[in-house]
């Protein structure tokens, strides 16, 4: 008889009475922690075969054990096979199957070993599996960005400080600032991984063990870049999943940023772009709406994500050394924050791909507000002025174009040459979104030129 079958009945022979019903659902995980079991069934599989080696358990335990976990792989898999409340996490469900399948075998696995580190080591393996995936989603959202960026290295648009007119800036330009912000989350879910990738199994319950482990073997077993080298540390510091809902959070709000632009962008007021039908909703009332749902539920999500930044956080604070049941409470937070990213990465890919642009319409926005004031200053600079005197003159131009609601570049060469005797006929070339772009030909500049090698560079690097 498998003594974890009589689990409900109470723990071991100390406890005189089972739980009640609302306590084992209380306390019980399995509901959320058996998406990790094929993680638990690596660990398990790489902790027996070391054991076996260490001469702790035999080579026929071995083979029962390996036997036994492909077949429990296989009914899980197939959705054959039967989680049990009672059994209360992924780990005691597992293992308890196991034993019903191979018997003794089954219940030496735990040998050396506590569900402290075991489940330690689960989270990291599953999340270092998430990151992995998260990594090419990244990089392939760059490479949707830079696709539209490069449709749009020329195309002219307003660029707003304090959502104002500022200067004229492409959108190819715009976009590579997103191209920009999601490489640095990349770079940063990279090094979360070296944290992550930490064996903590050896810590057993938290001193260690009293069995001749090979820790280093377990570690190579399961890809692991070392192991963790405090036993009291390696069960109780949850730092790498709330580091991880961090970095998560930085994505999540880049996405954020961005999906405010994609809804202000597709406004009326706006027009400068359309989102593809598939990605918009109706009303259920006004039949002429379209809205941009995606966009505003990934702004929304982003609050979720970060909310679980703050709830892993204030997991930790109080937790005194080692283990505490508290640690339970991680797992939901980093699930979601890991799905949410994910399936928000993927969906914006796609979205991105599909956004067709109004570049009259962007144009048009850049005309209206004196975007090129700054090409005047600069223009008149360049004619020997200090900038401060120039930025003034410019301010006395710019008032008289309001005044006769004309562009800068509208106004005649006479009317011009009386704010200052240095203008010439060529002021017109400086006055132009395409002189204003062209001039802009700095390393990181939005200059068209500057663009195209960004484009170019960044394709290299994704490639
Ligand atoms: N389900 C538990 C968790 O998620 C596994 C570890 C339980 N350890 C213990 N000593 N009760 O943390």
């Amino acid at each position: 008889m498998n003594p974890l079958d009589k689990k409900s009945e109470g723990w071991s022979a100390l406890f005189s009475e089972p739980m009640s019903e609302l306590v084992q659902r209380y306390t019980a995980s399995v509901g959320f922690d058996k998406r990790m079991w094929r993680a638990d069934i690596d660990g398990s599989l790489a902790h027996a075969r070391m054991l076996a080696a260490q001469k702790v358990i035999s080579g026929e335990d071995l083979a029962a054990i390996e036997k036994g976990l492909a077949q429990v792989a296989q009914e899980i898999e197939s959705g054959q096979f039967q989680w049990k409340l009672e059994l209360e996490d992924v780990h005691l469900n597992v293992e308890a199957r196991l034993t019903q399948l191979v018997g003794d075998a089954g219940k030496r696995l735990h040998t050396g070993r506590s569900r402290n580190d075991q489940v330690a080591t689960d989270i990291r393996l599953w999340l270092r599996g998430e990151i992995d995936t998260i990594a090419t989603l990244l990089a392939a959202l760059q490479k949707s960005l830079l696709e539209l960026a490069d449709k749009h290295a020329d195309t002219v648009m307003p660029g707003f400080t304090h959502l104002q007119v500022a200067q004229p800036v492409t959108f190819g330009h715009h976009l590579l600032a997103y191209v920009e912000m999601f490489q640095r989350d990349a770079e940063r879910m990279a090094d979360v991984r070296k944290r992550v990738n930490r064996l903590p199994l050896g810590a057993a319950a938290l001193a260690g063990t009293s069995y001749p482990l090979d820790r280093e073997m377990v570690a190579k077993a399961l890809g692991m870049d070392g192991i963790c080298r405090n036993s009291l540390d390696a069960v109780s510091d949850r730092d790498f999943a709330i580091e991880f809902t961090a970095a998560a959070s930085l994505a999540m709000v880049h996405i954020s940023r961005l999906s405010e632009e994609l809804v202000l962008w597709m406004s009326q007021n706006f027009g400068f772009i359309r989102i593809a039908d598939r990605f918009t909703t109706g009303s259920s009332i006004m039949p002429q709406k379209k809205n941009p749902d995606v966009a505003e539920l990934a702004r929304g999500k982003t609050g979720r994500v970060a909310g679980h930044l703050m709830g892993l956080l204030m997991l930790m604070k109080g937790q005194p050394l080692a283990y505490n049941k508290d640690n339970q409470e991680d797992k939901e937070p980093l699930f979601d924050a890991a799905d949410t990213l994910r399936d928000t990465l993927r969906i914006f890919t796609e979205m991105m791909g599909g956004i067709t642009v109004n570049a009259q319409a962007m144009e048009q926005a850049a005309l209206k507000g004196y975007a090129t004031a700054t090409d005047l200053a600069d223009y008149l600079v360049k004619k020997g002025l200090p900038f401060r005197d120039a930025h003034d003159t410019v301010a006395q131009a710019v008032k008289a174009a309001v005044s006769h609601n004309v562009d800068l570049s509208e106004l005649p060469l006479t009317v011009l040459q009386q704010f200052h005797p240095a203008i010439g006929k060529d002021v017109y070339d400086a006055l132009s979104l395409r002189g204003s772009l062209d001039a802009r030909n700095v390393a990181g500049g939005t200059a068209p030129a500057q663009v195209r090698a960004e484009i170019a560079r960044h394709r290299q690097r994704l490639s």
